[in-house]
């Protein structure tokens, strides 16, 4: 048996939640030697979303680069460089996977076998992506069929645009993944085609008008779209690498690199059976406390109680990565000292930046939707958004090229919930009607 590392605080994944969490500790008072992380990657906590927009910069002058983007610097945070881990006796279990969890004995058990036990244990593991590989997809197994979810992803990514130079790149999946590299691809100069079964890109939050824009803007950029069909196959040379892709529809596409984004799922497996699921997550309350005592889920693996909507969600965005990992920290110290801490009260926050266009969207995306403004893809600068009404009253707001003051009045009304007499009036007065909060 190996020896036993004991900690009072453990986090095991490090990615964006574990190290909004580790900032948290820090501010609320934490001993060295009290709190490790411990993380399959090899890095210290990042931003995520860097991955797929500043990282796959084709100047590499202005790409993104590691120490660069360590949290908290997407939210205009400090960097927490891993210095600053060590300076507060934080210890850093990098390239580190965990295996096994035994949550009644409080242990965790790495690959390589090591034993930690911990008093309270944050779960900040995330998800990981679905693979055409998990479906049995034929060829699926070629060179060149890129996912992207860690740095390690990127980085084989960034090599393989150097050596396919101006080549054909597919892109599988029309979510955000999908969107956000099918960019960056045509930035990079490859003739880009992106192929999604969905009748418009994004159904899970866009409505067929907002879809609308974007795959015109898409189209202006060069970016072919093939809709309503899925890849069945692809075709490798010799060396193994992708040629074609075979679509349902009988076409095959060229392709020098696939790119497939099909959605994630939240890594929960090592907690099977030994903590209460929900919706697909680990159940966790307005503290974050899952079903076992002294254990917390945060980030992608969290279904939590939304007070809003009064219903339990889970939540696959960075906002939430961020606030859900604070708020469990307090609440853990809240534990401790016995004070009052107030229950998560989230108001959902999503965005997504692709060539030079950037949105906001905020609250829930339920009810009547009303698109307002501009929608001209040719405009320079177009500016448009929609609200979702319902039972008369404004519970979200998306908008695309909104200035700072603009998407605070947009969340503001999410949050507000402004009843709303007339529809028409509302379409008319568009952003203006949110401004007004
Ligand atoms: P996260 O995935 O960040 O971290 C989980 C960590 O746990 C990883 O480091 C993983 O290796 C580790 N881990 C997992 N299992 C482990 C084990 N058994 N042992 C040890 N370590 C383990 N959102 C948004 O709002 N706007 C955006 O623009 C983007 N952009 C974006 C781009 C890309 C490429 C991705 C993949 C995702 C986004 N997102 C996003 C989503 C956002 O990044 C995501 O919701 C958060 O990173 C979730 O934070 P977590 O800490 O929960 O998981
Ligand atoms: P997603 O759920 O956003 O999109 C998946 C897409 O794949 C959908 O359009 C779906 O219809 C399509 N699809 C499903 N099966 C398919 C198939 N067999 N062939 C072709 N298309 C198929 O997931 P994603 O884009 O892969 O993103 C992964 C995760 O990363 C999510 O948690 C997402 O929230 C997160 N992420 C977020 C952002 C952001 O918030 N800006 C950016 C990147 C990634």
């Amino acid at each position: 048996l190996g020896m036993v590392k004991s900690f009072k605080y453990m986090i095991v994944g490090g990615g964006v939640a574990a190290g909004y969490a580790a900032r948290e500790f820090d501010r609320q008072g934490l001993k060295p030697e009290q709190l490790a992380i411990i993380s399959k990657e090899s890095v210290a906590p990042y931003e995520r979303p860097t991955l797929s927009k500043g990282y796959l910069n084709p100047n590499p002058k202005a790409a993104a680069r590691l120490p660069e983007f360590h949290v908290c610097v997407g939210s205009g945070g400090d960097r927490l460089l891993p210095d600053w881990y060590k300076e507060k006796g934080i210890q850093l279990i990098l390239g580190t996977e965990i295996v096994k969890v035994n949550l009644a004995l409080k242990t965790l058990v790495s690959a390589a076998g090591e034993i930690f036990k911990f008093q309270t244990l944050i779960i900040a593991t995330g998800s990981t992506v679905i693979r055409l590989t998990d479906f049995k997809v034929e060829g699926a197994d070629a060179k060149n069929i890129f996912y992207l979810r860690e740095l390690e992803d990127a980085d084989k990514l960034v090599e393989s645009i150097k050596m396919k130079k101006y080549g054909k790149a597919v892109i599988i999946g029309g979510g955000y993944i999908g969107l956000e590299v099918a960019a960056a691809m045509r930035i990079n100069d490859f003739d880009v085609t992106m192929v999604y079964p969905d009748p418009w890109c994004m159904p899970r939050l866009f409505t067929p008008a907002m879809a609308a824009f974007y795959e015109s803007y898409y189209e202006n950029k060069g970016i072919k779209i093939i809709k309503g069909t899925v890849s069945v196959g692809f075709n490798a040379n010799a060396n193994g690498e992708v040629k074609g892709v075979k679509l349902k529809d009988g076409r095959v596409l060229e392709a020098d690199i696939v790119v497939v984004g099909v959605g994630a799922r939240p890594l929960t497996a090592l907690f099977k059976g030994q903590l209460e699921e929900d919706k697909g997550g680990i159940k966790t309350d307005g503290f974050f406390k899952t079903s076992m005592p002294g254990v917390y889920a945060v980030g992608d693996v969290a279904t939590f109680p939304i007070k809003l909507y009064n219903e339990t969600r889970r939540v696959e965005h960075v906002d939430h990565a961020r606030k859900s990992a604070e708020h469990a920290v307090k609440a853990i110290k809240a534990n401790e000292t016995g004070e009052e801490l107030e229950e998560y009260d989230y108001l959902p926050y999503f965005y997504s930046r692709i060539f030079e266009l950037s949105w906001q969207f905020y609250g829930d995306n339920v009810g009547e939707s009303l698109y307002f403004r501009d929608n001209n893809p040719l405009s320079p600068k177009p500016k448009f958004g929609s609200y979702w009404i319902k039972d008369g009253k404004v519970v979200g707001a998306f908008l695309e090229g909104g200035t700072p003051e603009e998407n605070k009045a947009i969340a503001k009304v999410s949050r507000l919930n402004p009843p709303v007499g007339n529809l028409d009036q509302l379409k008319k007065e568009g952003l203006s009607f949110a401004s007004k909060f």
